[in-house]
């Protein structure tokens, strides 16, 4: 990486990482481990990165008070984690200042921020997705319901911390989630259901040039075996051993490569990660949705693996240097990530109570700990903060062994109320992911 970016890719490099997440805290250690990385600052951060790199208590949905931050702290690289702060304009307002930056502007962020307009850039560029319509009125909702028939998807058009969605056998029930939306103001998307496995690849750009990670599957409903009401995402793993082959080519070719050429067009450059949210099903590979950032908690899984230094290779997506990175080294293993959440998430969770065990659970072979929502309460311990909580994240030489780890090192935290899944990569592990026939190639 370093000698083929050549004189781009300076020694000593300074990062400011913006967000309060698990995705964060990943972030923040792999930018540790880049040798070429010399400081790493968070805003706001949380317990956990706090106990690695300084932390600096900035509102990150604000654009003015990050950029005096990074002009203070003079960063060469700053790190836009979450969506909201990219939807408020912080890449926008770092980037005027002369610094730097990895996420997307407002505008391209949009791609994330509004799915009707996702839609209309998929359709512009020939991107295969669910068949859609937007509904301003239950009548509008009702006719569009009628027309894809069930499983009903009806999605909030605007950020819900993918807790917009519900996806239902029952009319009412997609009726009274559409109804809620236009209670609250809002609009709606209404599509066709897309069958088969879902999985999220993440790929970076410079605006032009696209890289790929490897991809991972997130496990979003709150019970095992997909049951319950759709999270921020309770678990991950990685890599899919069980994807078709050229997968990730027919999703940079077909869907990646033309949404980011799109975009450029449009004079809106899409800079940072397309999260692309996919089904493989039956009729080929759909996007479900795109994300702007990277997923959470795919990334504490994913960026486990990743053994080219991250530093260099976001600071060359934030430099439009893409195009000079060599091709991704991976370590062999591989990981699984399982998300402790307190009581009641994701209705209104329980905070404040203390977290044990977090010692004893990263001494286990291969675990490390990634914090989500935590804090410091008065007494200097380790206590909730928010509804997902911290990650245990495994590397095993298989999933099998990754798995068994991440669920010991689960074992020994203690949390009065807190829920993990079970089954995170478990079917997966057994081989018993299908993909549908004719999944594969994308768009057929
Ligand atoms: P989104 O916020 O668009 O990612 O949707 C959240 C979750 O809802 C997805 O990860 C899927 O599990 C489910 N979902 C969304 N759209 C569809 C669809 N058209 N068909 C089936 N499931 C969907
Ligand atoms: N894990 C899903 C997301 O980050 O949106």
């Amino acid at each position: 990486m370093r000698a083929a970016l050549g004189g781009v890719y300076p020694w000593g490099v300074k990062v400011l990482v913006i967000g309060p997440g698990g995705r964060e805290h990943a972030i923040v250690r792999s930018l540790l481990a880049d040798p070429a990385v010399s400081e790493v600052h968070s805003a706001p951060g949380n317990a956990g990165i706090a106990q690695v790199v300084p932390t600096h208590a900035v509102d990150a949905n604000d654009p003015a008070a990050v950029t005096v931050l990074a002009e203070k702290l003079a960063v060469d690289l700053v790190v836009v984690g979450p969506e909201a702060p990219l939807a408020a304009g912080v890449s926008d307002a770092v980037r005027e200042a002369g610094i730097p930056v990895f996420g997307p502007s407002k505008e391209a962020a949009q791609l994330e921020a509004s799915k009707a307009f996702a839609k209309q850039i998929m359709a512009e560029a020939n991107v295969p997705t669910a068949m859609a319509r937007v509904a301003t009125t239950a009548e509008e909702a009702a006719d569009a319901l009628d027309a894809f028939g069930a499983p009903y998807v009806v999605k909030d058009d605007g950020l819900a911390a993918g807790k917009g969605v519900v996806v239902t056998e029952e009319r009412e029930a997609a009726l009274a989630h559409a109804q809620a939306c236009f209670d609250a103001g809002g609009t709606v998307v209404i599509e066709e259901y897309l069958d088969g496995p879902e999985v999220s690849l993440f790929v970076l750009s410079d605006g032009h040039t696209v890289v790929p990670l490897s991809p991972a599957q997130d496990f979003k409903r709150i019970f095992d075996n997909d049951l319950g009401p759709n999270t921020g995402g309770m678990g991950a793993y990685t890599p899919l051993d069980w994807a078709p082959e050229g997968l990730v080519d027919d999703v940079i070719r077909r869907i990646a490569q033309p949404t980011v050429d799109e975009m450029a067009k449009r004079g809106t450059p899409f800079v940072g990660v397309l999260y692309c949210g996919l089904a493989l099903t039956s009729r080929g590979t759909r996007v479900i949705e795109f994300n702007a950032r990277f997923g959470d908690p795919e990334t504490q899984a994913v960026l486990a693996r990743l053994r080219t230094p991250l530093g260099g290779l976001l600071l060359a997506a934030a430099k439009g240097r893409l195009d000079q990175a060599q091709e991704l080294r991976w370590a062999p293993e591989s990981a699984v990530a399982v998300v402790l959440a307190s009581e009641n998430y994701p209705d209104t969770p329980r905070t404040g109570d203390r977290i044990r065990g977090l010692k004893k659970a990263s001494a286990v072979d291969g675990v490390h700990i990634l914090h989500a929502g935590t804090k410091l309460d008065e007494d200097g311990n380790v206590a909730t903060a928010g509804g997902r909580v911290l990650a245990v994240v495994a590397l095993g030489e298989d999933l099998q062994e990754a798995r068994e780890r991440a669920y010991e090192g689960m074992g020994q935290i203690r949390l009065e109320g807190g829920q993990f899944r079970r089954d995170i990569a478990a079917k997966a592990a057994r081989g018993e992911v299908r993909v549908p026939e004719r999944a594969g190639k994308a768009g057929v």
